[in-house]
């Protein structure tokens, strides 16, 4: 397959990027390179003869236009988001024109090619979404957000991400575009930028510095590893039907501070710093709105697609781990970054 991968610089899109091509696929990974962005995570693939790089940003028509006619995709993977909750409570209005009217043009970019091609059945628009869209759950572990959990979105980032899917949802009942969605619960793993909780968690720890903990860490998280997800994205755009949603998640549930714990006493074992590395735990003002909890129930892609994640949190865990320490090189160079190290989404 040809795939135009959105957002292919970005922390997930760039593990669809690497594993699409190691599998064989031709990908055109197309990236406005914001700040979230790193072309080094695509670096062992950069030379392939079956990857090209399009600097665009999908809010642009003209440059859409002109890179689908030059590629003529067999599938769009769509993973192009400002995707940071805490920079959506300070400036939410990029988030609305990235994720919502960006996420337009490239539907309508697409519903063109797809009509000048023939509207061949095979095509697919596959839009990368969060399982923040489902709102907020009770703490009963019974409890899960399955594909028809009504949407409850209470972030801007979420609200944006839920708009965008309904956009998605919207071009394909009224133009028959053959879209597929999925849902996906937090990712972790290699190339996480470093504002994120889990690369905060490390870098702080390795520097010394206070780890943050919002509120008292109860809020729980279910951890997908990247690779795990980037895997389930490419099962759903090879094999998924057209109209349907896949929730995708990784059956990890943890407690912020109970993964901030696990965190600290791989860098004991790894990097001893003379005092456990716990110590440096610091509980700070929540983030506004924080959901309590999310939980995935993943039944569908597994029945369905076959689908299911490989790597446990603990194994998933020691290989970031492992990773940060191996690559201080990436992170120091983004650690510099706007906003990076400062306490964002604090509220007003
Ligand atoms: N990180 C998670 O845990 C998670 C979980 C579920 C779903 N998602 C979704 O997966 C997708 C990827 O998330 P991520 O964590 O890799 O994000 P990221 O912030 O690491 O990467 C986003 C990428 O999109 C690019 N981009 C941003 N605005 C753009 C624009 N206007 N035009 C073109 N490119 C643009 C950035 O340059 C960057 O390379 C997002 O849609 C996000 O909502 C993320």
């Amino acid at each position: 397959m040809k795939l135009l991968v959105t957002g292919g610089a970005g922390f997930i899109g760039s593990a669809v990027v690497r594993r699409a091509v190691a599998a064989g696929h031709a990908v055109v990974n197309l990236d406005a390179l914001t700040y979230a962005a790193c072309l080094d995570n695509v670096a062992e693939v950069a030379e392939s003869p079956r990857y090209a790089f399009e600097h665009a940003d999908i809010r642009d028509r003209a440059a859409l236009d002109r890179i689908f006619a030059a590629h003529r995709p067999d599938a769009v993977m769509h993973l192009a988001a400002e995707s940071h909750v805490d920079r959506s409570i300070d400036g939410p209005g990029t988030f609305v024109e990235t994720n919502v009217t960006g996420t337009y043009t490239l539907l309508e970019a697409a519903r063109a090619h797809w009509t000048r091609e023939g509207r061949p059945e095979g095509f697919r628009f596959h839009h990368v979404s969060t399982d923040e869209v489902y709102g907020s759950l009770p703490p009963d572990p019974s409890v899960k957000f399955t594909e028809a959990t009504a949407y409850d979105p209470r972030s801007p980032y979420s609200a944006s991400k839920a708009a965008s899917d309904h956009l998605v949802r919207a071009w394909h009942h009224t133009y028959g575009l053959p879209v597929v969605l999925t849902n996906c619960s937090n990712n972790y793993g290699p190339y996480h930028f470093p504002e994120k909780l889990i690369p905060v968690v490390i870098l702080n720890a390795l520097a010394g510095r206070a780890i943050p903990v919002y509120g008292q860490g109860e809020n729980v998280r279910d951890w997908l590893y990247v690779e795990d997800h980037a895997e389930a994205l490419l099962t759903v755009v090879a094999q998924g039907t057209p109209g349907r949603t896949y929730n995708i998640g990784g059956g990890n549930e943890a407690r912020n501070i109970d993964l901030v714990r696990m965190i600290c006493r791989l860098l004991d074992a790894r990097r001893p710093a003379g005092a456990l590395h716990e110590r440096l735990i610091d509980f700070v003002a929540d983030r506004p709105g924080h959901d309590l909890r999310y939980a995935i129930d993943a039944t569908r892609i597994t029945e369905e697609l076959g689908w299911r994640p490989s790597v446990t949190l603990e194994e998933g865990l020691a290989r970031t781990v492992d990773w940060y320490l191996a690559n201080e090189d990436w992170w120091r160079e983004l650690a510099d970054r706007e906003g990076v190290g400062r306490r964002l989404g604090a509220g007003a």
